[in-house]
Parts: structure tokens; C-alpha cells; sequence
């Protein structure tokens, strides 16, 4: 496996997707646990990452001797690089000349971590972002590449196996870059490609039936991807030790309730309660506008009604959560304080200690584009394993203000067109995320020769990598009207259809 040590770089999670792509494991950890995480792993190569960090900084993170004493392959990114070379004796200075964006790096030595991909004397783009730069290399290392910017752009050290890059060839405006990784885990670390989603799930079958025993194991579906690829993935373990609880809020799109019940009951077999909880759900939301009122009380009765249902069937020793690797990460912050509550997540998260449960994480591991492929390893349908993300308070915050049933059926329909039109112009995979949103506003219209008041449905879409930031979906013209008036024409209760060109920041995806 792959160590690699964060030195809190936004771009972290992207080194671990890229050698996870090549088919080898690895691990993130924070620079402050790299000794404990050498022992624990025995990695057999090493990535540091970048940081916003200085390595002129008072206090600025270094590279613990154990990484080096480790003896094992080891490749610096960006600050990575800079820290590397102080910890063995190079020197970085502030940069007079600041690089950001693309660069073009010069091949100037034939070396190791390029071989077979960049030949002697070539120019390639890749993606820089640094203020300080190397300005004296470590002995017993030379300069492989140069960029207008950084004299020391590349280095290495061949026989230590020890490299260093100023630019970050984890993003995708490194073109190269991840030929560059599985390059350095294939033939500089010696790993075989053995990380497939088939080996992933004989692996954590065993590790599911050691950990459960004969104990009985239940879960919350929701009917998104992770709990439904982890609910299978259990049962797949321990059979019938494990029961599915689905609380149905009926907030969920049109025929989605039903979709999933009849997918776990009748392809897979699984044990399911279906509580139909709708008119408490509903119920509790009708007079209740302020979006983190909806979404704590959503919060309070799923656990709630979970709580009962589980207390009919008995208990169980174990609650089965869909948790990704994502949630586990400890990245290092440098932004100091803690940082605001945006909106409060709808999930689980206070119910094994209320009810005195071990958790069953079989997708701890796995980045999202993994869980979807061990749900493609598993049998589930393409449809489902593509879906778009789906928050857990469902449409509850795509209607703004009071929901009611009237309203829930009216955004449902709107929807269903909506997505109906993406999938038919073959969208629906470039775009991450879609959906309406029914605003809580009437305006007057005109149909046929009559007045109309209803009300106004708002088109969301964007494009994102993880959803923390996103950009709009821009659209044709052409699409947006063919949409609208398919929407306006068959949804009784929507009279004007208008798009969200907001991107995230400064706008979230969903509107509460
Ligand atoms: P925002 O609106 O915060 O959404 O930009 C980012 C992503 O998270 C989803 N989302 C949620 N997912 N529980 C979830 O499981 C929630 O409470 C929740 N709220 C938002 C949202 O759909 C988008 O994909």
C-alpha cells in the first residue's frame, strides 16, 4: 500500500483517487500521526502532499524522520517537495517568482518517474500553485525538469528513490499526471495492481461475518447508493442476521419508495421493514418554513421512528451505516477555528450511542466512485448505481417554506419531466446533480384565454467533483424552453419554470 502523508492541500483526496485508479490501495493521514501510520501500514512507498503552509513559517509542518527512515520510495508534492528538501538539507525560499495555473515543465534528465512517458528534452503542461520554491537541492539529488518558474522544478535522488515535484499532478490540468503515479507505484514502489472492487468484497465478507459473529445486524436504508450498496454487501455476508429498515418520509421522487422496495425484497431477497411514516413526516412539516427547523425535525423523527421499528423486531447488536472514506479522513485545517454550520446533515449519527449499537462500516474505505463500482460488482441496476446524489431530507428542502402534500405531489411531477428530458438528451451523466425546486411563490399567467395564479418551479443542475463546489450546467436555450413548457403544459399547479445560474460558492446546490 501507499501512505500518504497530508499536509492539509485541498487537493489530497485527488493523489488517493489517482492511486486508487491505478488499482493500489492507499491510505491518507495527517503529517501529525505519519509515525504511527508508517508503523501501522509498512507502506511500501510514501506520496507528501501539498500544503497552504510555508515551509519559512515559524511552527510549519515537517517530515518525520520515520518517513525517511521508512527506506522506502517516496514522492513530494508542491510544499511536499520544499518540505522534503529541508528535512535532508536543501534550502526554499519566498518566491519572486509566484506560479499559478498551467506551466510547462522541461524534461532535463532522463529519470525513473517518467520513464516511458516523457522523453529527454520534451515541454509538458502541468498545474502549479506555490509562492516559495526550492532554490538548493539536497546532496545526492539532481534536477530532472525545470519550469519558467522553478529552477528545481523536478528533482530526484534514484538512489534513494526519493522525488520531488513542484507542480501537482493529481488535477486534471496535469495531463500526464496520472501516468505519473502509476508510474511511481508500478515501477518505482514495485506494487501490483491488486485494489479491484471483486477482491474489495470477498475481503470484507470475512471481515463482516468476523466482526458480526451471530449477532443480528440492522439498517437504515434510505434508498440512496451507500446504504443500499452496504446493506447488500452485508447481506451477502450474514444473510438473514441482517434486517433493512426503511423509513419512508415520503419525501422521496416519484415511484422511488417502491423502486427500492421491490429491488431489496424481490432481486436480493433482504429482510425489510417498509414503515410508511408520511403523514408524520408531512404532518410535522406544514407550517414549518425555516430551513434548519425542517431539517432538525426530519432529523429527530427518522431517529425516532427507526428507534421504534427497531424495538419491534427486537433489537440488534449492530447498526449497518453507509459511511465513505470521505467521512473518515482527519484532514488537517489550517484555517484555525471551527467552522461555521452551513446546514445541518441529515443522518444516524446519534443512534448507535442512544441505542447502545457497534456500527457495521463496510464502505469506510471506499471513495464514492468505488461504492459505485462495488455496487456494479454486486448486481445492482445501472440506473441506480449512476443515480445522482439525493439529500436525506429528500424534497422537503426543494420546497421552500411549508410542505405539504398537495405541494410534494406538484414537485414531483415537475421533477420526473425534468430528469426525463436530461436523460433523453443524453445529459445525465455529464451533469453531477438535477432537480426542481418548487418556490413558494404564485405569479399570474395566461392559458388559453384565461388567467392562471400558480406557482413558480425553479431548474436546478450542476457540475461538480464532490459537491463542495460546483458551477451551474450551462444549458442550451433550446432545452431550457423545450423543458418548461413540457413542465408548464403537464403539471397542473406550475405556471412559470426558471433556471438557477448560481454556482457553488457563493450559492449551496440545494436551496435550504
Ligand atoms: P449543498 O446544498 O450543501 O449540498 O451545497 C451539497 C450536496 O449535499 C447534498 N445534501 C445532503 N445530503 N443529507 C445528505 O445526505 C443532507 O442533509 C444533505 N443536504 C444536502 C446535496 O444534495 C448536494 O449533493
Amino acid at each position: 500500500s501507499i501512505l500518504i502523508v497530508d499536509f492539509g492541500s485541498q487537493v489530497t483526496q485527488l493523489i488517493a483517487r489517482r492511486i486508487r485508479e491505478t488499482g493500489v490501495y492507499c491510505e491518507i493521514h495527517p503529517f501529525q500521526n505519519a509515525a504511527a501510520a508508517v508503523a501501522a501500514m509498512q507502506p511500501k512507498g510514501i506520496v507528501l502532499s501539498g500544503s497552504p503552509a510555508s515551509t519559512l513559517d515559524e511552527n510549519a509542518p515537517t517530515v518525520a524522520p520515520e518517513i525517511l527512515a521508512a527506506n522506502v520510495p517516496i514522492l513530494g508534492i508542491c510544499y511536499g517537495q520544499q518540505a522534503l528538501c529541508v528535512a535532508l538539507g536543501g534550502k526554499v525560499e519566498g518566491g519572486h517568482h509566484r506560479e499559478f495555473g498551467r506551466a510547462e515543465v522541461k524534461v532535463q534528465k532522463l529519470s525513473a518517474l517518467y520513464e516511458g512517458i516523457w522523453d529527454l528534452g520534451t515541454e509538458h503542461q502541468v498545474w502549479m500553485s506555490h509562492g516559495d520554491r526550492v532554490v538548493a537541492i539536497p546532496e545526492g539529488f539532481e534536477v530532472i525538469g525545470t519550469s519558467p518558474g522553478a529552477p528545481f522544478a523536478m528533482i530526484a535522488n534514484e538512489e534513494r528513490r526519493i522525488y520531488g515535484v513542484q507542480f501537482h499532478p493529481e488535477v486534471v490540468h496535469t495531463p500526464d499526471g496520472a501516468r505519473l503515479y502509476a508510474n511511481f507505484v508500478y515501477n518505482i514502489c514495485g506494487i501490483a495492481a491488486t485494489w479491484t472492487m471483486a477482491a474489495y468484497r470477498e475481503k470484507m465478507v470475512e471481515k463482516i461475518r468476523e466482526q458480526v459473529g451471530s449477532g443480528r445486524v440492522i439498517c437504515a436504508l434510505s434508498g440512496g447508493v451507500d446504504s443500499s450498496v452496504a446493506a447488500v454487501l452485508i447481506h451477502e455476508a450474514i444473510g438473514e442476521q441482517l434486517t433493512c429498515i426503511f423509513v419512508d418520509h415520503g419525501l422521496m421522487r416519484l415511484n422511488e419508495a417502491d423502486e427500492v422496495v421491490s429491488m431489496f425484497r424481490e432481486q436480493y431477497n433482504i429482510p425489510l421493514v417498509h414503515v410508511d411514516a408520511a403523514d408524520r413526516f408531512i404532518g410535522a412539516l406544514e407550517g414549518e418554513s425555516d430551513p434548519e427547523v425542517k431539517r432538525k425535525t426530519i432529523g429527530r423523527l427518522f431517529i425516532e421512528t427507526f428507534e421504534e421499528e427497531a424495538e419491534k423486531l427486537g433489537g440488534a447488536q449492530f447498526l449497518a451505516q453507509g459511511t465513505l472514506y470521505p467521512d473518515v479522513i482527519e484532514s488537517v485545517s489550517f484555517t484555525g477555528g471551527p467552522s461555521v454550520t452551513i446546514k445541518s446533515h441529515h443522518n444516524v449519527g446519534g443512534l448507535p450511542e442512544r441505542m447502545n449499537m457497534k456500527l457495521v462500516e463496510p464502505l469506510r474505505e471506499l471513495f464514492k466512485d468505488e461504492v459505485r463500482a462495488l455496487g456494479r460488482e454486486l448486481g445492482l441496476p445501472e440506473k441506480f448505481v449512476g443515480r445522482h446524489p439525493f439529500p436525506g431530507p429528500g424534497l422537503a428542502i426543494r420546497c421552500p417554506g411549508g410542505v405539504t402534500r398537495e405541494k410534494l405531489d406538484i414537485l414531483r411531477k415537475a421533477d420526473a419531466i425534468y430528469l426525463d428530458e436530461i436523460r433523453k438528451a443524453g445529459l445525465y451523466d455529464t451533469i453531477w446533480q438535477a432537480f426542481a425546486v418548487l418556490l413558494p411563490v404564485q405569479t399570474v399567467g395566461v392559458m388559453g384565454d384565461g388567467r392562471t395564479y400558480e406557482f413558480v418551479c425553479a431548474l436546478r443542475a450542476v457540475t461538480s467533483v464532490d459537491g463542495m463546489t460546483a458551477d451551474f450546467y450551462p444549458y442550451d436555450m433550446a432545452f431550457l424552453g423545450k423543458t418548461a413548457t413540457r413542465i408548464i403544459n403537464e403539471v397542473r399547479g406550475i405556471n412559470r419554470v426558471v433556471y438557477d445560474v448560481t454556482s457553488k460558492p457563493p450559492g449551496t446546490i440545494e436551496w435550504e
